[in-house]
């Protein structure tokens, strides 16, 4: 009976789907019907136009269709089933924007829609102009496939629908972006990798550009393709949900970006130590090797801001464990105290997959019933790091009050492991067992899971203070707890019924696969309204991302809190940051870092990012670690890590690496109020810091492509050399002024590539962009803390005009909500820097010196209006152009500076 239900429901009504279709230009699409247009919305209903096509699944006969104009810059078009039972991206992990303004943004918009009824189909224009066409394409709208097709101008400009590491404008022929969760180690090309960002951006240079984010969380393949008549199109092929597009009208590349942050959160703004240089591995055999890496950092006058430690911690690579040989509470808690009293901080790795052998926090889950299970006393297992292991299941309300618990007993600041950030990982989820999995006992034993490093040793070289009294303790191998009870599955509700949610008839360029290969089942049953693994998945890293910012947040209500997260759906960077996951020690690989931090940075809205420096797979060398650690530098997330069976990679292992270091967090470190005022901007606009040559020149097509050079904020080009034994870079100069960083030397720019020569291995070129202010702390320093104390140098470099602006940004550095800020704005002009904006932050903000660049000549006399100071030092250096006066203003109040 139930079956004749449903193909009544779900299939063409009568006999007539006979003869199955194979592409969905064969199937009929949809009628609208009943079109009531109001003030700022439109609905409409769709019924299916002909024969069902049943192509990969059951054609749904009755669709709705809603068209909101919610901003004057946003449209959403949402079309989903008449019943509203099919499967959509909840509320609780990603909230919908709404109409920002109750006014009729109809009346005037910047884009708007427009249709046929019959068969259905739209357009979404912006003035003339068509950024988005379904006309003569069929929307198939089955119980586990969707299909829309765009049109697209030929040759188009296509970015984002990550998270990829092809090139950064997409191919625009046989392309496919499948966007499925994976733990993807070495992040190949031309597979899914470990999140998803199903938004595009077109852009059309002079013509302006647009953003199209589909949200929709279901495994998907978009297609970017030709027709053999040369036709260009992009299609949505999607094992579920509904389709659900903003349509975000620019015009320019920063517009889509702030428009697209106002649909999936502004990010989560940093402290100003989380920009600090960060040390990890995996494979650091015990805490005396962490405390020796620290030692050894202070020792070469390398700034280290933060100390890693891997799964290696953990008691037989157990969370919420510590190993008692290795890593002991006391000598944890030594480590700990030691890098707090000297300013530094400490992170270690959590995985969401948590063993049952000895180990009360899964104990105390169990009780509460958080882990993902078939049913009541079938919890689902699958073998990460530890062997066996269960997974949380973060939509039952009971999983973060005891994940909050966990870190409050595990990191509490008296009697745990006192982290100051934390690292989440293997969040796709990953599992080690191939699907079916049916034994994953047996399959941690026999598969072959990474060894334990070997015993542990005494340290050569203890921290100073940091005594080397430490005896091993007696192994504490157990049995598995059985301290089960039965899971309450009632009220769950499982989205459309009778769909094949292990292998659907349509299947993803998966790279793992099938569905559930290598991660958890798609067909379990989530909590409460019964969400499935199968609409889900995706969303399991930015789940447990948001839950853990949460837990870390219970440990320091008031604390901006670094989490660092491997899995990313669209929105997570309102809760974290993200690594660029397994890399490999290879040139292609750190080229492409550069392309995947600014996809994250300027269009998912993910601006804490970056790469394992000098890669994390296969031995790195000298030359490419010295580079990758100058590269690095210009991540907004900078952290060198590597695998356990490479060799260590530090950066003082090498002379020249450690030169390169040292000199180019000098230079982070003194951009790090601009870095910190940048990204605080972000975080309040969503307008990207960290940008790709087009989103700044965006009608100069030489800066379509360019994937090898940046922005980082505005005033910087930064043009990393691309290739081993290389000295040079062909770096793109746009149609303006730039300034050397290290030399002065003016370059203008005329739209052409100038040969960048000479570029010794411990050196990157730096571009300062004439137009621009730039607030410098006076010099580097050995922790973040300590930079905070020094003054500022001002560096003005004027544009054509003799121009430039620039903002201060301060606070305390990482309260939540800051007592006090100041918002300093420098304007030059006409030889005079004047200083103005707000001055509620008064503590250590002296400025020392202001440096103008592009100085001819000498200029007269100099006064400070402001303040007690009167005439002070001039100097003026004509190899570098530069004008340099040594002041003593507190930045506490307006000050007019002459030349
Ligand atoms: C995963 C992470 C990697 C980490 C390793 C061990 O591969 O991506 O960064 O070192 O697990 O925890």
């Amino acid at each position: 009976m139930r079956g004749l239900f449903l193909f009544l429901k779900f299939s063409l009504v009568g006999a007539a789907a006979i003869g199955i279709r194979d592409s969905p230009d064969q199937c009929p699409g949809y009628n609208a019907i009943n079109i009531i247009e109001h003030d700022n919305s439109l609905t409409a209903d769709l019924v299916l136009a002909g024969d069902a096509c049943d192509l990969y699944g059951s054609d749904l006969l009755n669709l709705k269709l809603l068209v909101e104009y919610q901003t004057d810059n946003r449209l959403h078009v949402i079309i989903h089933d008449a019943d509203e039972e099919v499967y959509q991206v909840p509320e609780s992990v990603l909230p919908r924007p709404g109409s920002k303004t109750p006014g009729s943004h109809r009346d005037n918009p910047t884009i708007r829609f427009d249709y046929q009824p019959q068969p259905f189909s739209f357009r979404v224009l912006r003035g003339d102009q068509v950024l988005f066409d379904t006309a003569n394409t069929n929307i198939v709208f089955e119980n586990q496939f969707l299909h829309l097709r765009t049109w697209l101008p030929d040759n188009p400009n296509i970015y984002g629908l990550g998270e990829h590491s092809d090139s950064l404008r997409l191919p625009t022929t046989s392309y496919t972006r499948t966007l499925w969760s994976r733990d993807a180690y070495g992040i190949p090309s031309n597979t899914n990798l470990y999140g998803n960002h199903p938004i595009y951006v077109d852009h059309r240079g002079h013509a302006g550009t647009h953003g199209v984010f589909f949200l929709n969380s279901n495994g998907m393949d978009i297609k970017i393709d030709k027709l053999y008549d040369g036709r260009q199109f992009l299609e949505y092929n999607t094992l579920g949900g509904v389709i659900d597009l903003y349509f975000l009208a620019g015009p320019t590349p920063k517009d889509v970006s702030m428009q697209y942050a106002e649909i999936v959160g502004l990010p989560a703004m940093q402290s100003y130590w989380a920009f600090g240089f960060h040390q990890c591995r995996y494979g650091y055999r015990d805490v005396f090797e962490v405390a020796e890496v620290v030692y050894n950092y202070s020792r070469a006058h390398i700034p280290l801001e933060t100390m890693w430690t891997d799964i290696d911690y953990m008691g037989s690579r157990r969370v919420f464990t510590l190993d008692p040989l290795r890593f002991p509470l006391e000598k944890m808690t030594e480590l700990v105290n030691y890098l707090h009293k000297h300013n530094q901080h400490y992170i270690v790795m959590v995985d969401p997959a948590i063993s049952d052998i000895d180990n009360e926090a899964y104990n105390r889950g169990r009780v509460r019933n958080v882990f993902l299970s078939r049913d009541e006393n079938d919890i689902y297992e699958g073998a990460v790091w530890p062997g066996v292991t269960v997974y949380p299941d973060w939509f039952n309300p009971e999983t973060q009050p005891w994940w909050n618990n966990e870190f409050e007993r595990f990191f509490n600041k008296s009697y745990g492991v006192d982290i100051d950030g934390l690292w989440i990982d293997m969040n796709e989820a990953s599992n080690f067992c191939a699907w079916p999995c049916k034994d994953p006992f047996d399959y941690a034993q026999n598969n072959n899971l990474p060894p334990i490093p070997p015993p542990v040793r005494p340290a050569p070289r203890p921290l100073p203070g940091f005594p080397n009294d430490f005896q091993p303790q007696s192994s504490q191998h157990g049995k598995r707890s059985s301290s089960l009870r039965p899971r309450d599955t009632k009220g769950q509700k499982i989205g459309l019924p009778g769909r094949d949610l292990i292998a659907p008839q349509y299947q993803i360029a998966n790279a793992a696969g099938s569905l559930s290969n290598k991660t958890i089942d798609t067909d379990i049953v989530h909590f409460g309204k019964g969400y499935t693994e199968y609409d889900t998945h995706n969303l399991y890293g930015t789940m447990m991302s948001s839950a853990s910012r949460e837990a870390m947040l219970q440990r320091r209500p008031q604390t901006r809190p670094l989490v660092i997260t491997r899995s990313t759906f669209a929105g997570a960077g309102a809760h974290v940051g993200h690594w660029l996951g397994d890399n490999r020690s290879q040139w292609d690989q750190y080229r492409i870092s550069i392309s995947q931090m600014l996809q994250f940075a300027s269009i998912f809205q993910i601006p804490m990012v970056g790469s394992d420096i000098c890669g994390f797979g296969g031995n790195t060398t000298e030359e490419l670690c010295a580079r990758w650690t100058t590269l690095g530098a210009f991540n907004p997330f900078y952290r060198n890590h590597n695998e356990i069976q490479n060799i260590p990679q530090e950066f003082y292992r090498w002379p020249t690496v450690a030169e390169a270091a040292r000199k180019i967090l000098d230079i982070r470190y003194r951009l790090l109020d601009y870095l910190y005022t940048s990204f605080h901007r972000q975080s309040e606009t969503g307008e990207p810091f960290l940008q790709p040559l087009f989103y700044i020149y965006p009608s100069d097509k030489n800066t379509f492509a360019n994937e090898a050079q940046f922005f980082y904020g505005d005033a910087l080009l930064i043009s990393p050399v691309q290739d081993v034994g290389e000295t040079f870079v062909n770096a793109y100069f746009p149609s303006d002024i730039f300034y050397d960083w290290y030399t002065g030397q003016m370059i203008r720019g005329e739209g052409k590539t100038i040969t960048l020569r000479n570029i010794g291995i411990t050196q990157i070129p730096i571009h300062i962009r004439g137009g621009f202010v730039l607030p410098l702390r006076s010099k580097g320093a050995a922790t973040t803390s300590e930079l905070r104390r020094r003054g500022f140098e001002i560096v003005v470099a004027p544009d054509r005009d003799g121009y430039a602006r620039g903002k201060l940004y301060l606070d305390d550095g990482e309260s939540i909500h800051p007592a006090n800020s100041s918002m300093v704005e420098f304007e030059y002009g006409d030889g005079q820097l004047r200083i103005r904006g707000e001055f509620g932050y008064h503590e250590a903000v002296l400025v020392e010196s202001v440096t103008l660049l592009g100085q001819r000549k000498r200029k007269g006399v100099m006064g400070v209006r402001h303040g007690n100071s009167s005439d002070h030092d001039v100097s003026f250096d004509a190899d570098r152009q530069v004008l340099k006066k040594q002041v003593h203003i507190e930045l506490t109040a307006p000050t007019v500076i002459n030349f």
